[in-house]
């Protein structure tokens, strides 16, 4: 799927605001992420001539963090911390059994779309309430055998999560997140943005 004109144009926006257009590569994965879910190959390559820079250097970049997807995943994603608070408070237990109720290994989707397993983690702040895992954009704490229950029921009938608020930097041609979608030809179908909101569920 091509990156719509838009994007493209908030891209170059981006960019001339910096004296490097390598500062420009962050902004310009996450616009494209925003508008198409993830950022393929094919993206990149639109994003480096956009910069004119290497396409090499948009994939280190996307590679480097694990904030950008580059292929299709489930409407919600899962990580869960195995670090040494949420270990001692039976971390390794929660995992076996989220692996177990979700019935796939870790990097896998549900057969149902539903949710990506996709790795363990260390610590995300979040000690105090250990043993933990991040859904989505939250933070579920205090885990037990029910609670990952409740929690991937909830999920197989949930719709994906909403967009985290955008924030086009000062000179980029798109106003907002409504306007932003507005535009694009395709809905975006996942969450891009800072993580660690915690559940009150
Ligand atoms: S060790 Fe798990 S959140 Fe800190």
């Amino acid at each position: 799927m091509a990156v719509s004109k838009q994007t493209l144009a908030e891209i170059q926006a981006v960019a001339a605001r910096y004296p490097s257009k390598q500062s420009a590569i962050i902004p310009a994965l996450w616009a494209v992420q925003h508008e198409q879910g993830y950022v393929t190959d094919a993206a990149m390559r639109e994003i480096a001539q956009a910069l004119g820079l290497p396409p090499s250097l948009i994939e280190a970049t996307a590679s480097f963090y694990s904030m950008f997807l580059t292929k299709p995943e489930g409407r919600h994603d899962v990580v869960i911390c195995v670090n040494a608070p949420c270990m001692l408070r039976g971390a390794d237990e929660m995992k076996d059994y989220l692996e177990r109720a979700l019935g796939v290994r870790d990097g896998q989707t549900t057969p149902d779309g539903a949710v990506t397993w996709h790795s363990t983690i260390e610590c995300l702040g979040a000690c105090g309430g250990a043993p933990m895992m991040q859904v989505d954009h939250r933070f579920e704490e205090n885990l037990t055998p029910e609670r990952i229950d409740v929690i991937i029921d909830r999920l197989r009938k949930q719709p994906a999560a909403p967009l985290a608020p955008r924030h086009p930097l000062p000179g980029s041609p798109l106003k907002g997140e409504g306007e932003a979608h507005a535009k694009t030809a395709e809905p975006a179908k996942k969450p891009a943005g800072p993580r660690g909101r915690r559940s009150q569920a």
